[in-house]
């Protein structure tokens, strides 16, 4: 039941703070401050590198998690979506860890990509939402999401969740490398536990994001942009607009943009700046100004550090607390599930039954 909310994907997007919390506490132990996994029979030591395949939302998920498995466990990392990576001919040689996220498990491509991976001798493990799904009975290590049911077509809250795990997977994997000391492990315990909460803060912006929605909703074209793990956001922003709102979105590595995409820049479309304060900002409003002196229309969602420093000249900004960058994506998430929202609200489109589209994928 949608309780108070107007749509199943409105529910959705608030229920993150307890999903997430209840997602995390099955990874957690908190009288040691590790990353505990679910029991499985191989030696996690032995894994050399990482295949992650899926496809949508679960894909963008993916993505995030390749900077973790380079930055934490120093793990070489090849993704790619699941109807493109069936039919290419992917190296896998012994030692590989084959990753698949999926909110369904039961998505066509996704679960023939595994069953090819298993043919040719990789471990198999699934960050899946449906314990009862194929994919998850197909496992060799299984790690739930335990997002709840999703019924929104958009996917929200499984993201978030998907999140959540393959954070603690990356840390644990990192660990039983040697490449993660227990101090450091419990540095990012302490980060990932602070999400609810931060996921939270950023939902509390909700009625900002409610009132600019106009400002987007009479645009033919929308780009997201974002940079390192929140590049995968900027893609999965433009997703969620295309989906429910109708309007075509791009997302780009901000960095990427004066390689062409520049070129549309006009006043009619509008540009979706995530850029948590940090490392890559400075780099990110250089790449911001170029499109501010093509007369680009700027959305800028940063924290207030981040929009004291550049939120001057936007269109509008919208503020997220300050995050340590672990967790930026998945409180990023929130403003890009938000604006599509509000946007399709404003066009007036069915939010939780987009046209063309289905819950699961089931055909190739
Ligand atoms: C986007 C969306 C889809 C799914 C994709 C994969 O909002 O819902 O892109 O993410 O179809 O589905 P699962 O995760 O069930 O394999």
């Amino acid at each position: 039941e949608k309780g108070n909310y107007r749509h199943f994907m409105q529910k959705e997007i608030f229920e993150q703070p307890t999903v997430v919390a209840q997602t995390l506490s099955s990874y957690i132990r908190q009288v040691d401050q590790t990353v505990a996994l679910p029991q499985f029979d191989f030696d996690l030591s032995t894994i050399n590198r990482v295949t992650i395949v899926a496809c949508g939302t679960s894909y963008y998920a993916g993505m995030v998690a390749k900077y973790w498995f380079e930055q934490f466990a120093r793990l070489p990392v090849d993704i790619d979506f699941a109807s493109e990576f069936r039919y290419r001919e992917p190296v896998l040689e012994p030692g590989g860890l084959a990753l698949f996220i999926s909110q369904s498990g039961e998505t066509a491509d996704t679960l023939a990509a595994l069953r090819h991976c298993k043919q040719h001798g990789q471990t198999i493990a699934v960050v899946v939402n449906v314990p009862t799904s194929s994919m998850a009975r197909e496992a060799d290590l299984l790690l739930p999401t335990h997002a709840g049911p999703e019924i929104g077509v958009a996917s929200t809250k499984a993201f978030t969740c998907q999140l959540a795990v393959l954070a603690a997977l990356a840390a644990h994997m990192a660990v039983a490398r040697g490449r993660m000391t227990r101090a450091e492990e419990a540095e990012v315990v302490v980060h990932l536990l602070q999400a609810p909460a931060s996921l939270n803060a950023a939902l509390a912006h909700d009625a900002d994001i409610a009132a600019m929605a106009h400002l987007i909703a009479p645009a033919r074209d929308v780009l997201y942009l974002g940079r390192g793990p929140d590049y995968p956001l900027a893609l999965e922003g433009a997703l969620k607009l295309k989906e429910i709102s109708y309007i075509h979105a791009e997302g780009y590595a901000s960095g990427e943009m004066k390689h062409g995409p520049i070129a549309l820049i006009d006043e009619a479309v509008p540009v979706i700046v995530l850029a948590p304060s940090g490392p890559l900002f400075e780099k990110t409003v250089s790449n911001m100004q170029e499109v501010r002196a093509r007369g680009g229309k700027i959305v800028l969602v940063s924290d207030r550090a981040g929009l004291d420093e550049a939120g001057e000249g936007c269109l509008a900004t919208i503020e997220m607390p300050r995050v340590h960058p672990l967790i930026a994506p998945l409180v990023y998430a929130v403003p890009v599930q938000l604006i599509a929202y509000h946007v399709a609200c404003v066009k007036g489109t069915d939010v939780d039954q987009p046209r063309n589209l289905a819950k699961s994928v089931t055909v190739e």
